[in-house]
């Protein structure tokens, strides 16, 4: 028997667009991808941080934090990451119905991975950011230490290093962090959404 043969969906009484009508902006998901060290939290966190200050609801989904809980049983093969950003996509999909605005900071290195979680939205609703970075610049960034365990073989499959970073083929955004300032990129990402009639 199929897993989900007696399982059937259940209509809430409250809709997507009656819950954007009340926070008065759309919602949708703004998909910070990059390297390790390439400025995704920091972005997606100051980017929140405006929007906010504009009185939109946001939410960040950020790796790290994401690893200690919901995602703590997966690791960093191919697979796992695959998982990792299958979940964050459904759990996305969750924050959008419910009308916020949700940023996400993920490595999310491959474009198939990132292509399930646009497909598993509405149109307009998945923003792909590439965080831009050259992995020298990440390398001597090193914030936690990780790209110089991984030259000495202590962190296996480590991205950019020992497992690939496919860069995105059509991203909404490009912000390069090694090129401006925080709040250069925030105001890039701003006017995008601001172009876009989503805030
Ligand atoms: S992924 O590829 O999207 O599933 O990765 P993500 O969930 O974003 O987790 C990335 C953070 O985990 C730490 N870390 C590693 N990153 C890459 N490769 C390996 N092997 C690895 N091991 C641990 C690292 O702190 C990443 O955080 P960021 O913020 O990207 O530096």
């Amino acid at each position: 028997m199929a897993k989900n043969e007696n399982i059937v969906w259940h209509q809430a009484s409250l809709s997507k667009q009656a819950r954007r009508e009340l926070n008065n902006h759309q919602s949708f998901v703004l998909w910070f991808t990059g390297l390790s060290g390439s400025g995704k939290s920091t972005m997606a966190n100051a980017v929140a941080s405006k929007l906010f200050e504009l009185k939109a609801r946001t939410y960040v989904l950020d790796g790290d934090n994401i690893r200690h809980g919901l995602n703590k049983d997966l690791g960093f093969s191919d697979d796992d990451r695959k998982e990792n950003i299958r979940r964050i996509g459904e759990v996305s999909k969750l924050f959008v119905d419910s009308g916020q605005v949700v940023l996400t900071a993920f490595i999310s290195p491959f474009q198939e991975d990132r292509d399930l979680v646009r497909e598993l939205l509405e149109d307009g609703e998945f923003i792909e950011v590439f965080v831009k970075c050259p992995i020298e610049a990440c390398e001597e960034r090193d914030p936690k230490g990780l790209y110089v365990k991984a030259r000495q073989g202590i962190i296996p499959e480590f991205t950019g290093i020992s497992s690939p970073y496919e860069e995105p083929s059509n991203p909404e955004i490009v912000i390069e962090t090694d090129k401006n300032s925080v709040e250069e990129c925030v105001n890039q990402v701003i006017a995008y959404l601001q172009a876009n009639e989503l805030i």
